[in-house]
């Protein structure tokens, strides 16, 4: 049975510290496939759609699923290739199975376990925030919990108390949009490209941050929670109000104004996180921390705490299959990997600390 030979291998995988995983992720509108040996990354290979959804103002699922499925078999082969591995120096297969598009995921998760079988190893699935959370670790190969993390990605704003490798306890998160979805929101409404975050980004530089009056939610309350929602219709009416008034605006300065109130929310909530918990290491995960402005304040205000700040090189904080790898090697290192059977499912939601 496949599921023996997988768990009889995992179990010897787990006495080593040099796996050489395969790792796949398609959750969105990057197809990726990486290969680590051991803390080693021996090649990251992304083949990005933008340019294809960028036409459509985002990412169309459908479109998304059939170019991934055009694309997989060739991203892996590359992956294989610029490793200087073969097919059979492969040890396991790691794949993101949630969260994400369904159809999207449905393409990595049914080649990963193809793959697998064909092999005879195991396959780990991977839970796609605690992928985000382990780029730290390529990031930083010293880096071990307990840790504070903030998590701002395109559907997912939190912030979690990692206390070992598999325990992640969420103690405050959006009660509604997630900070990347208002970038993209933003982005939209002032006819940037997608993605729309690295767009505000740089239309921002030459903005004034002071110009507009935007809410501050859950200003002064205890809890850690998060809200867009509010801070994103802010600046939308603000935009449609001056255009149905023929008032001239200046694109730059509510670029800069959303984002400085967007990244102002995500460094205070977390570091008033970061002081009473006492933590003593702070990582960021996921595709907004691949924001300048969001990395120079926390480095700021960690430093003043006395705190390290981790994060991802800008290549490792988007999706990539890369940080799927590093989250299956802590779990084969650290003794917590399961070998999933054939039966293995995208699942379009999971929890963060699933
Ligand atoms: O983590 P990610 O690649 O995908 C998800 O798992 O959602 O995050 C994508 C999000 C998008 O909303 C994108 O606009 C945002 O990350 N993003 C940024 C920047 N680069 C990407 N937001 C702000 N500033 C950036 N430089
Ligand atoms: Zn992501």
């Amino acid at each position: 049975m496949y599921i023996d030979i997988a768990n009889d291998k995992l179990n010897s995988l787990m006495q080593r510290n040099n796996a050489v995983i395969l790792a796949i992720e398609s959750s969105c509108d990057e197809t990726a496939c990486a290969v680590m040996r051991g803390k080693e990354l021996l090649s990251n290979i992304i083949s990005s759609q933008i340019e294809i959804h960028r036409r459509f103002g985002g990412v169309v699922p459908e479109v998304a699923s059939r170019n991934h499925t055009l694309a997989i078999g060739s991203v892996v082969a590359e992956a294989i290739t610029a490793a200087g591995i073969g097919y059979g120096d492969i040890d396991c297969i790691a794949v993101t199975y949630g969260s994400g598009l369904l159809g999207a995921l449905i393409v990595g998760v049914a080649y990963a376990k193809s793959l697998a079988y064909t092999l005879g190893v195991p396959i780990i699935k991977v839970n796609h925030i605690k992928g985000h959370i382990a780029a730290n670790y390529i990031a930083d190969s010293e880096l071990r919990p307990p840790f504070m993390c903030l998590i701002a990605s395109g559907g997912h704003t939190a912030i979690a108390n990692v206390t070992s490798y598999n325990d992640i306890d969420i103690i405050g998160e959006t009660v509604d949009d997630a900070c990347g979805e208002a970038f993209d929101k933003v982005a939209r409404i002032l006819g940037l490209p997608y993605p729309g975050g690295v767009e505000i980004e740089r239309l921002a530089r030459s903005g004034n941050p002071g110009t507009i009056e935007l809410p501050t939610p859950f200003k002064g309350e205890a809890h850690y929670n998060f809200s867009y929602s509010g801070l994103k219709t802010a600046v939308i009416n603000y935009v449609h109000n001056c255009e149905q008034k023929g008032i001239i605006y200046n694109p730059a300065d509510v670029a800069a104004s959303f984002q400085a109130r967007a990244v102002g929310i995500m460094v205070d909530n977390t570091m008033r996180a970061v002081r009473s918990f006492g933590a003593s290491q702070l990582v960021v995960a996921g595709g907004v921390g691949a924001n300048l402005m969001l990395r120079s304040r926390l480095e700021e205000q960690a430093a003043e705490a006395k705190v390290k700040v981790i994060y991802p090189p800008l290549k490792l904080c988007t999706d990539n299959a890369a940080m799927i790898a590093s989250a299956a090697r802590v779990m084969i290192e650290s003794g917590v990997a399961v070998a999933s059977d054939l039966s293995l499912d995208a699942v379009a939601r999971i929890e963060i600390a699933d």
